[in-house]
């Protein structure tokens, strides 16, 4: 309970995603004057910038429950069912990874999604009869980090589908200077504005970092988080001034070094450093694309000239 109050509780609380808000915001408005559930919604973007956060605000904003599961948990017909008829109206249902819906979970959710019913076929052979059940009406929040892998049937079905942006430093100061207020810890502007820049444009990442300064902050200085004390915590943690991880590092280095800069297939990168192609094409491509520190081309990844110039090496053919 103490972790979810660190999240914003309604629209108004949250910062950034403007447009995003903005939409939601009438039609919340819209479906609470009928007295309907509101449309379907699918969330997509990389992970931490609040698509559960916002799944949760949407629910408290039409004043009714959330329930939570993913896609990789409803293994079976079966289980979406169960979930599907144990809702009350109007309640929200929010499936995570919605991308790993099993196919034939998902052909039992279309019609669940588009006309409140289920189809369930009773017994097997030449007895088998199917019946139809009705459901009251929901909304469903799905959220996906790949809305490529999202099957056009079930995006289709989405009444609203939103994407979800990297933060500006701006806004990630703005919500560890909020997160702060909430953990009961000052922090001075430069602080804040380190942290949000060093954060790789993520809420999540900029709560945690804040949290660790704030375990320095206690330890090593009087609990008060400033400057100087962020920037050496951010420094022990191996956080780079642009936000870089070691992970970022071992990546870009790794295609530097191995490859000669790319083009290389995401596959051959990942085996070469050790982690998840999936992770890689997930959480740390789109980040180093978005600051223009890696590209995509037909024939592979590349690096640009921005990462030879952040780490000092010298640029191949300038
Ligand atoms: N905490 C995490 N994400 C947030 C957001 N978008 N607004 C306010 N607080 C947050």
């Amino acid at each position: 309970a103490f972790e979810f109050s660190l999240r914003p509780q309604n629209l108004n609380q949250y910062i950034g995603q403007d447009k995003v808000k903005e939409n939601l915001r009438v039609f919340i408005d819209a479906a609470k004057m009928r007295e309907e559930a509101l449309d379907h919604v699918l969330l997509y973007g990389p992970p931490g910038l609040g698509k559960t956060t916002l799944a949760a605000i949407i629910a408290n904003e039409m004043g009714v429950a959330l329930r939570t599961t993913s896609g990789p948990a409803i293994e079976r017909p079966g289980d979406l069912a169960a979930i599907l008829s144990a809702l009350q109206p109007g309640e929200v249902l929010f499936i995570d990874e919605i991308h790993r819906l099993p196919k034939s979970v998902e052909e039992v959710l279309y019609p669940a999604m588009e006309d409140f019913c289920l189809d369930i076929v009773i017994g097997k052979g030449p007895g088998a009869r199917s019946v139809r059940i009705d459901l009251p009406p929901f909304t469903l929040v799905g959220a996906t980090t790949r809305a490529g892998s999202v099957s056009a049937p079930l995006r289709d079905r989405f009444g609203v589908v939103s994407r979800l942006e990297y933060y500006t430093e701006i806004q990630l100061r703005e919500i560890v200077k909020r997160t702060s207020q909430v953990l009961d810890t000052e922090i001075d502007e430069h602080a804040a504005s380190e942290i949000a820049r060093r954060s790789r444009g993520t809420p999540r990442i900029a709560n945690r970092l804040l949290r660790r300064v704030r375990d320095f902050a206690q330890v090593r200085g009087n609990g008060n988080i400033v400057f100087e004390l962020a920037d050496y915590a951010l420094e022990l943690m191996q956080v780079d001034k642009v936000g870089l991880d070691q992970i970022d590092r071992k990546l870009l280095l790794g295609i530097i070094e191995k490859f000669k800069g790319g083009p290389v297939g995401l596959d051959t990168i990942a085996a070469t450093i050790g982690e998840e192609s999936g992770t890689i094409e997930d959480v740390y491509e789109p980040y180093l694309m978005q600051i223009g520190f890696m590209q995509r081309t037909p024939r592979g990844r590349i690096v640009t000239d921005h990462v030879y110039r952040h780490f000092n090496i010298e640029v191949p053919n300038p």
